[in-house]
C-alpha cells in the first residue's frame, strides 16, 4: 500500500468539482484517508512548491495557489503515486488522456484542477505539509 498527497486546485474548488475529482479517484479504487479545505498563504504556497523555486512560473504558480480554498486529501492504494498521476493526466490538459481529469477539467497549465505528488521522494514531504499523523485514518 502507498499513500499519495492530491491537491484539488483553486479552479477545481472555485467550479463545484471537489465531489467530481474524489469520485473518479474513488471508482479507480483509491480511498481517501485524509481530507481537508485550506486556503494557504502566498509564503506556504511557496514552501510546498519549493523543488520548482529556479523555474519561471514559479511566482506565478504561487500566487495562482494562493489564490482561494484548495481541498487536500492523502489518498491509499496499490501503486497510488503513479495511479494518481494517471488519473490525473498530462500538466498541460491540452496533452492529457481523454478520460482524465486534466483532459476533463483542466483549464491550462496553471489551471489544471489536481496536483499529485510526483514520486515517493515528494510524497513523504508533501504529506506531513498538511496532516499530523494522527490525522491518517488507515484505509482498512
Ligand atoms: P503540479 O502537479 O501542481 O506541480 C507543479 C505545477 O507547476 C504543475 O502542476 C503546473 O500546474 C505548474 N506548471 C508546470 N509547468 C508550468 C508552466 N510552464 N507554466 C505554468 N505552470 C506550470
Amino acid at each position: 500500500m502507498e499513500r499519495t498527497l492530491v491537491m484539488i486546485k483553486p479552479d477545481g474548488v472555485e467550479r463545484n468539482l471537489v465531489g467530481k475529482v474524489i469520485s473518479i479517484f474513488e471508482e479507480n479504487g483509491l480511498k481517501v484517508v485524509a481530507l481537508k479545505k485550506v486556503r494557504l498563504s502566498k509564503k506556504q504556497a511557496e514552501a510546498f512548491y519549493i523543488v520548482h523555486k529556479e523555474r519561471p512560473f514559479y511566482d506565478s504558480l504561487t500566487t495562482y495557489m494562493s489564490s482561494g480554498p484548495i481541498v487536500a486529501m492523502v489518498l491509499e492504494g496499490e501503486n497510488a503515486i503513479k495511479k494518481v498521476r494517471e488519473i490525473m493526466g498530462a500538466t498541460d490538459p491540452a496533452e492529457a488522456k481523454e478520460g482524465t481529469i486534466r483532459k476533463l477539467f483542466g483549464i491550462d497549465k496553471e489551471k489544471n484542477t489536481v496536483h499529485g505528488s510526483d514520486s515517493p521522494e515528494s510524497a513523504a514531504k508533501e504529506i506531513p505539509f498538511f496532516f499530523s499523523e494522527f490525522e491518517l485514518i488507515a484505509a482498512e
